[in-house]
């Protein structure tokens, strides 16, 4: 007999009442579901833990299985990556018609930097150091994504990377535990506001835990970690986002102690729940718990069974749970309360977002104008673009060009639509996107002639190439010899004032399965860029990447650097606005660039080690290298603008606090260049002595401030005794009194610092 979801609301009121009898509800939420789940058969309950995919849009590899014939059977809990409203409505029609209790589906999506109108990838958007326009960006999303009837994205991903080498590192926010976490509290706040509405989403928080750890930066490679660590610098931007009331966790792919952690107790169950106090729900990861099996911990029934007694209450298109727990339970190997609980969570979500009163809230026509129309969206990706971009160099202040003569825009990134809205950007509509050549035809008009050659292919290796750019971002790959594409470019160049190289990485070279070992930009580029520079004419690179790239060549020998990661859909009307002056870059790099592959880990926090080198480079037995200095090629918090900031009367109000105490730094920073601009103010803590080796300097504090060209302003932080907490050898949360030093300055390397004490 099927029971229509108005069965179930008329049931509650009674329920209620008999509750008393012998359970104690203890919201109307658990009435309800109490009285839900007394009328669901075991076959139900797991139908409920499972998210199979459509394969409508590719994010995994493709699996198939009859959706709509498992829905009828109330044998899915929720679907993902499917797109439209109506595609969406239809989906949950036959959950709520034609499952014989009409609970409605979860839809989820990889809404990761936007939807439709996509913002820059997560790395860039972090390089704005502004909570308020990553919040915006969320909560932008949100709405277009909830107009898509999207009631749940994969997003914020935290993983904390040192590695450039994987591709990942452009989804997340980089290598700082304490930027990242402020990071993924903005983004949850952006996407969920308090999920009463219909354009608010839930967030998922990705991926638990460590995954950017992986070893050698091979993507879903093994991660071994000591749990101080993970404490002290991984941690941190997970727990942000709990405690920010993320409504659900994605387990990691990767092994954490030997046990993967899609089956690993002690993270889902005992540090997520039992130490952090999370009460959502966990999912895995794509096939997450079939491959439990390759990492060699059992068969199906076996990894099923320890994914959902780890913690997992969703299977993300391995069919483990479906196809596994009921019989496990008929054979006592799985308990039936178990089952309960996950899928009792399950529900919950879906109560929380109103499915159960509305099952198509996300995809009911919109009665009321969206809080941001379109183009305030569009404009609102513009400007987090110009706010993302990061100025790495601009000798003689060849930047911002004049709004005069002629530029030519040479490079295979110049004028290609599906490669500026970078990585998961799998709902936008690529012809949207607004190329280098276009944005600068569209802000300059008359005023500037803009002249394009594509100059050389991404890689003269086609099947490199083809690997590159993968999932419809290709390029466009011109048959034309080397020789030919480059003495094109070179003739358009001549004819030119300036030259803009559009350089870099394809967009799927970062983001999932792209990892590299090489950093640096593509060898046909690279002898493009130094026949460019031979030409005698001014040359701004523009770099296109997912990652920090190994530039130390550029470094030396041209003149201007904007890394310009990848921007979202407006990125060419951004770069216009930067490269001509109309906006001033403020980004500062939130990874260190290496100067080579070798160097890689590494990051600004590192410890001093018993034997560090303090001199200059090189000393005998000392913790350095014989080929290349320790320092990286542009440290973390790094990025010029079109102006100076100078930085002075750095002070502290006391040299003593107790722990209960603040201390105030100051410091007082003057624009003393030319233009108006921002500036980001970054402060770092270091513990001199602690019961555990701490890190030489760990970033405690920022402050994003505006200055007119002149303008002073003296900034205060206050420093407490949270900020000096840090895991000791029994993982307890402590501060430990003593020495420290506070240093305040423009990026983690060119500091001022001043002692202080704890007491
Ligand atoms: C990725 C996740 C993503 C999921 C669903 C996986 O392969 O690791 O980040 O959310 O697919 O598309």
């Amino acid at each position: 007999m099927k029971i229509q979801i108005k069965t179930i609301f008329s049931s509650i009121a009674l329920s209620a009442l008999l509750v008393g009898c012998n359970s104690k509800p203890t919201s109307e939420m658990d009435a309800f579901i109490d009285d839900l789940m007394g009328k669901m058969t075991l076959e139900e309950k797991i139908g409920q833990l499972n998210l199979p995919v459509t394969g409508e849009i590719v994010t995994g590899q493709a699996k198939s299985s009859d959706v709509a014939q498992q829905i009828s059977e109330g044998k899915v809990g929720g679907l993902f990556n499917l797109k439209g409203a109506d595609r969406i409505r239809e989906m949950q029609e036959l959950a709520v018609n034609n499952s014989r209790l009409g609970i409605p589906l979860l839809f989820g999506m990889d809404v990761i930097h936007g939807y439709e109108t996509v913002f820059p990838i997560p790395l860039a958007l972090s390089c704005s150091w502004n909570m308020e326009t990553i919040e915006k960006t969320a909560r932008m999303a949100a709405i277009e994504a909830s107009e898509g009837g999207i009631c749940w994205t994969f997003s914020p991903m935290v993983d904390i990377s040192r590695d450039p080498r994987w591709g990942r590192v452009a989804e997340g926010s980089g290598e700082d535990p304490y930027l990242g976490g402020e990071i993924a509290r903005a983004m949850v706040r952006g996407y969920q506001g308090d999920l009463t509405r219909n354009d608010e989403i839930l967030a998922c928080v990705k991926h638990f835990a460590l995954y950017g750890a992986s070893e050698a930066g091979r993507d879903y490679n093994t991660v071994d970690m000591s749990r101080i660590r993970m404490y002290n610098e991984y941690f941190e931007p997970y727990k942000a986002a709990v405690e920010e009331g993320a409504g659900s966790v994605m387990a990691s792919f990767n092994e954490i102690d030997g046990i993967p952690a899609t089956g690993n107790k002690w993270l889902l169950t005992e540090v997520l729940r039992n130490q952090w106090g999370f009460d959502g729900f966990v999912v895995t990861d794509y096939t997450g718990i079939y491959e439990m099996i390759a990492h060699g911990m059992g068969d199906m029934a076996e990894v099923s069974k320890l994914a959902l007694e780890a913690g997992v209450d969703m299977d993300m298109v391995s069919d483990g749970f479906v196809g596994t727990l009921a019989q496990s339970v008929a054979e006592g190997k799985v308990s039936e309360a178990t089952i309960d609980q996950a899928c009792r969570r399950m529900l919950e979500a879906k109560y929380k977002l109103g499915l159960f009163e509305n099952p198509y809230k996300y995809c009911e026509e919109r009665k009321e104008a969206p809080a941001y129309s379109l183009q305030e969206r569009k404009d609102f990706a513009r400007k987090a673009a110009t706010e993302s971009f990061v100025l790495l160099k601009n000798e003689g202040n060849l930047l911002p060009l004049k709004k005069q003569g002629s530029v030519a825009v040479i490079g295979p990134l110049g004028n290609t639509k599906a490669n500026m809205p970078g990585t998961w950007s799998v709902a936008t509509i690529m012809d949207s996107a607004v190329t280098v050549v276009e944005g600068l035809q569209r802000v300059l008009g008359d005023q500037v002639t803009v002249r394009y050659a594509k100059g050389s292919n991404l890689m003269s290796d086609a099947a490199y190439e083809q690997r590159a750019t993968m999932f419809g971002r290709e390029l466009g790959r011109d048959n034309r010899s080397d020789e030919a594409l480059l003495n094109e470019a070179l003739q358009v160049a001549r004819q030119s004032d300036v030259i803009i190289a559009t350089l870099g990485e394809a967009s799927e070279m970062s983001g999932e399965c792209s990892s590299r070992t090489e950093l640096n930009i593509p060898d046909v580029q690279r002898r493009l860029l130094e026949k460019l520079l031979a030409t005698g004419k001014p040359v701004v690179l523009v770099l296109f990447a997912g990652r920090p790239m190994t530039l130390t060549w550029e470094a030396e020998h041209v003149p201007a650097i904007l890394n310009a990661w990848f921007g979202g859909t407006e990125t060419g009307l951004a770069l216009a606005d930067v490269l001509f002056g109309d906006a001033n870059p403020s980004g500062k790099l939130t990874m260190t660039f290496p100067k080579n592959v070798g160097q890689i880990p590494i990051y600004y926090a590192h410890k001093n080690t018993g034997r560090p080198l303090i001199g200059p480079w090189f000393e005998k037995f000392k913790s350095n290298y014989i080929d290349i200095d320790n320092e990286p090629l542009y440290p973390f918090g790094y990025g010029l603008s079109y102006t100076n900031f100078s930085y002075d009367n750095f002070t502290l109000d006391k040299a003593e606090m107790g722990v209960n105490d603040v201390i105030n730094a100051q410091v007082t920073i003057t624009n003393t260049g030319k233009y108006d601009g921002a500036e980001i103010v970054q402060l770092y803590i270091r513990d001199m002595v602690g019961s555990v080796t701490r890190p030489v300097k760990e970033l405690k504090g920022f402050q994003k401030i505006f200055l007119k060209a002149g303008e002073s302003r003296t900034v205060n932080f206050e420093i407490n005794a949270d900020m000096l907490k840090f895991y000791n050898s029994d993982l307890d949360f402590v501060c430990e009194p003593g020495d420290f030093e506070v240093m305040i300055g423009a990026n983690s390397r060119d500091v001022e610092s001043l002692p202080f004490v704890l007491k």
